[in-house]
């Protein structure tokens, strides 16, 4: 899945012959998964119609501080808030830039809707620049890209090539191709997980008791895959061994080792936590098997059946025990002396977090969609958290795990 997937990316389209590619870029971007919207200059529309890119874009087109539709000429006109628009956008691209409106963009000016939302705007802009060869060459452009890189603007190169006015060299705007993808490496350059590899498990395990039959728990994997899911999208590489769940989690930084009882969960932790940088361990792991499995399916020859038990081996624990440098999280299901329970675990199995989550409260455990969580610290402190989504929570606990690994 794209970086760009669920981004809210405000398109500013500027006055250059280069505006009907706008068209192209809009598709691609939807195409990503990405909501966009777009602003355009008067002179723009020229080159492109705002019907032509709000069809493309499945959004109104705006380019003026009031609605010039003038559908009902009774009704008062209606204002396109600038500022509004600007916060809507999670990154502001401008393509085509032309020369007028970057040398507007470098100075402050406001004359128009687009540039009133750079000024508004909060979220890293780019720009695409397109114009002939010498207004590319000329000193005061140059200047102009000193000017807005100061202002932290990321300049997507111009391309060489054959130019509108016929010469050939350098100031034909990139194509949408090639801004969609500056985009999305730049993005993912920048995700704070980048390079971080992870190692996550979840969900139950079933022990068996014969070729049918299994000792198991009610937990879902929701959590675990939450969590795995968000560590890809903030950029982390991740290996997510699951028990047995009907999730599916398609993304192509997520690896999933799929196992069905404790010891195959162990061996399969052992096999990647040396090559991790966290572990977060939320998995329902059965704290005892059979000790013994029948080879053929059990009869009801007896009123009463006995099944003895033997304790599993304690992943986390064994974990806790090897870890180097890695930074290892577990979860603590707990129904009575919730924190004093959970701070006894964080100790006894060297983590350096450790999850809360309390059955007592609504909205929290197994199969729910939302959870609710205290984060216990190694240094004891004690961060409670309200009922979420389970993403939310997921969000929750990675940046804590940022703060603390880049700190
Ligand atoms: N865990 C594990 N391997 C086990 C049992 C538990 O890795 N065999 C991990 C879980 O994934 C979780 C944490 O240990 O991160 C806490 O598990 P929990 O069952 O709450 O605690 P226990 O240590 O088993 O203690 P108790 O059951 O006595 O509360």
């Amino acid at each position: 899945m794209s970086v760009l997937h669920g981004k809210n990316i405000l398109l500013g389209v500027t006055g250059g012959i280069a505006a009907y590619k706008a068209a192209f870029l809009v598709r691609l971007l939807v195409k990503k998964g990405a909501n966009v919207k777009v602003v355009m200059t008067d002179s723009a529309k020229e080159f492109v119609t705002p019907l032509t890119l709000a069809t493309l874009s499945k959004n109104e087109v705006l380019s003026s501080f009031t609605d010039e539709k003038g559908e009902d000429s009774f009704k008062e006109p209606k204002w396109n808030n600038h500022v509004e628009l600007a916060l809507w956008a999670d990154l502001f691209l401008i393509a085509p830039a032309t020369a007028n409106t970057l040398s507007k963009m470098a100075n402050g000016a406001s004359d128009n809707l687009l540039l009133a939302c750079y000024l508004s705007a909060k979220c890293p802009v780019y720009y695409a620049p397109a114009m002939d060869l010498d207004m590319y060459q000329h000193p005061t452009t140059a200047e102009t890209f000193k000017k807005l890189e100061s202002f932290g603007n990321i300049q997507i190169p111009a391309a060489f090539g054959e130019l509108a006015s016929g010469l050939v060299g350098q100031g034909r705007m990139a194509e949408p191709e090639e801004i969609v993808s500056f985009l999305e490496n730049d993005i993912s350059s920048k995700l704070p997980l980048r390079g971080k590899k992870f190692l996550i498990t979840a969900g139950p395990t079933y022990e068996a008791i014969d070729p049918v039959r299994f000792i198991g728990n009610h937990s879902s994997g929701k959590m675990g895959y939450a969590i795995a899911e968000t560590a890809a999208e903030l950029g982390a590489e991740v290996v997510l061994i699951s028990g047995p769940s009907v999730l599916k989690l398609d993304n192509e930084f997520v690896k999933i080792i799929r196992v069905t009882s404790a010891e195959e969960m162990y061996h399969a932790a052992h096999e990647y936590f040396n090559k991790s940088d966290v572990a977060i361990l939320s998995a329902a792991v059965a704290d005892y098997r059979p000790s013994e499995m029948a080879s053929e399916k059990i009869k009801k020859k007896t009123d009463e059946l006995v099944l003895q038990l033997t304790k599993t081996k304690d992943i986390l624990a064994s974990l806790g025990e090897i870890k180097k440098d890695q930074f290892l999280v577990g979860f603590a299901l707990e129904t009575e002396n919730e924190e004093e329970n959970a701070k006894l675990k964080l100790k006894k199995k060297n983590l350096d977090l450790i999850v809360l989550n309390s059955l007592r409260d609504k909205g929290a455990g197994f199969k729910t969609d939302t959870n609710k969580i205290t984060l216990i610290t190694k240094d004891n402190k004690t961060l409670p958290f309200p009922v979420k989504p389970k993403k939310e929570v997921a969000k929750d606990i990675l940046e804590y795990i940022i703060e603390q690994t880049n700190a």
